[in-house]
């Protein structure tokens, strides 16, 4: 792998474990997952949601790791390397950076508002917006459609995700992950116990998990499984990149389940925490895409004295773990980059931070004064969400579990998955069944029928 420091492997076990859950939780899961379970109608979205977290996600996650620990290298490059014969499989590994790029470029900007609340809740600011949920949401609006503001929160979070970068793999991206998302872990749960206390708080918690599978379309489970892929980081090769910095001796099938499992656990909370604020402070679930955004506030501020302190904690880990995140995608721009330029760490990290940065200036303006450029009646932002988080990562997983499942060769995956014989899998053979048929095959119905 064209990388260029010292420490491009994770320190140990647990440092790989939390890189990746560094990776994987993020805006995803407190952001998005609230706001796209709230427009597809709650409860039946969170069980078709869990579905593929299981039986999709965390097959294709170990798919990526396995390929990632064995080559060392991008799937751009790793893949026409396994298929000589068949150079054409790198477009698999460039439509995942396409994707990552997309992705990449949205989270900026979401993470630009995250770190203006943030700011916000220090100086006050925020408590000043009180508990009227139309002011909240008119600041809100306003602010997502001023132009100077968020371009200076993005790019200010780009630079900084760029330094990370730049510090390698170990310093930057586990001893950040290391510490931080323990916490964010602990701040959520205290967030969910005052939820709970809410007078509204049975309702909002029984749209979440009593499902209601009227609301169920074809729509909505493509929508659930693009938000389980996109959730957990898989499908798009990122985490081929992760795979090669992990330990020979890792056990990728208990790592794999660690991730997921807190991935979750942190949505379902993201969750608990939300929708009783939402009913609460009498908004919609479907209210979109600044759900969070205009619920949490109104929560925070009613808590009294102590809001404004549990709202400065909050949005802090929320940067964090947007932080976490967006090193993962920008470290996957980076290494694709360096390997095709042959150049340093620093110059292709600098580089991809620039062109991402200035695709999300565009994004966010198309909030604002660019709002009337619009594309199948939706905003270049909308477009560039749905795009990323409900289509391309499907379709590039697809493109990886055929990859995996016909092209790699077997006796290389069982020496991965096994540690060269060390440890014994006992279902291995569903395993290949799961990325062989049944991996290929859901991908393939949820999105022709998800589209059509
Ligand atoms: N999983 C991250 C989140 O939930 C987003 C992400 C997707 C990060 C793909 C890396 C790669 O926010």
């Amino acid at each position: 792998m064209a990388d260029t420091t010292q420490n491009n492997s994770f320190s140990s076990n647990l440092g790989a474990i939390l890189a990746a859950v560094g990776s994987a939780v993020g805006l995803g899961n407190i952001w998005r997952f609230p706001y796209i379970c709230g427009k597809y109608g709650g409860g039946a979205f969170l069980l078709v949601y869990l579905a593929f977290i299981f039986i999709l996600g965390m097959t294709m996650m170990m798919a990526e790791f396995i390929i990632g620990r064995h080559t060392q290298m991008t799937p751009s490059k790793a893949f026409p390397l396994m298929a000589p014969k068949h150079p054409g499989w790198r477009y698999v590994g460039h439509f995942g950076i396409l994707t990552t790029i997309i992705t990449l470029s949205l989270y900026w900007v979401i993470s630009g508002w995250t770190t203006n609340y943030f700011v916000d809740a220090c100086s006050g600011a925020m408590s000043q917006l009180g508990t009227d949920a139309a002011s909240v949401i008119a600041h809100f609006n306003a602010f997502v459609g001023s132009v100077w503001s968020p371009i200076l929160f993005l790019s200010v979070f780009g630079v900084v995700s760029m330094i990370v970068i730049m510090g390698g793999v170990q310093k930057g991206i586990e001893g950040v992950s290391k510490v931080l998302m323990p916490v964010l872990l602990v701040l959520l749960l205290v967030l969910c116990g005052y939820s709970l206390t809410l007078p509204e708080a049975a309702k909002g918690v029984s749209y979440l998990l009593v499902p209601d599978f009227s609301k169920l379309n074809a729509e909505a489970i493509l929508a659930a499984l693009g938000q389980a892929l996109f959730s957990l980081s898989v499908g798009i090769g990122m985490m081929i990149v992760y795979g090669g910095y992990m330990p020979k001796n890792d056990n990728i099938i208990k790592t794999t389940f660690w991730i997921t499992a807190s991935d979750c656990l942190i949505a379902v909370l993201a969750g608990i925490a939300i929708f009783p604020a939402v009913f609460s402070s009498g908004m919609e679930p479907a209210e979109g895409a600044g759900l969070v955004f205009k619920v949490l506030p109104v929560v925070f501020n009613a808590m009294g004295g102590i809001g404004q302190y549990v709202a400065i904690a909050f949005f802090l880990l929320l940067v964090v773990a947007a932080l976490t995140s967006a090193i993962s995608l920008l470290e996957y721009i980076c290494v694709w980059l360096s390997e095709i330029l042959h150049c340093s760490r620093k110059l292709s990290a600098t580089l991809c931070t620039i062109a991402t940065i200035g695709i999300a200036i565009v994004l966010s303006l198309s909030n604002g004064v660019w709002s009337d450029v619009t594309l199948f009646g939706n905003s270049l932002f909308s477009i560039a969400d749905l795009l990323s988080g409900t289509y391309m990562f499907p379709l590039c997983a697809l493109g990886i579990a055929i990859f995996f499942g016909w092209v790699m060769p077997i006796d290389d995956i069982h020496d991965e998955l096994t540690n060269h014989g060390i440890i014994t899998v006992p279902h291995f053979k569903a395993f290949m069944f799961l990325l062989r048929y049944i991996a290929p095959l859901a991908l393939i119905v949820v999105l022709i029928t998800g589209i059509f």
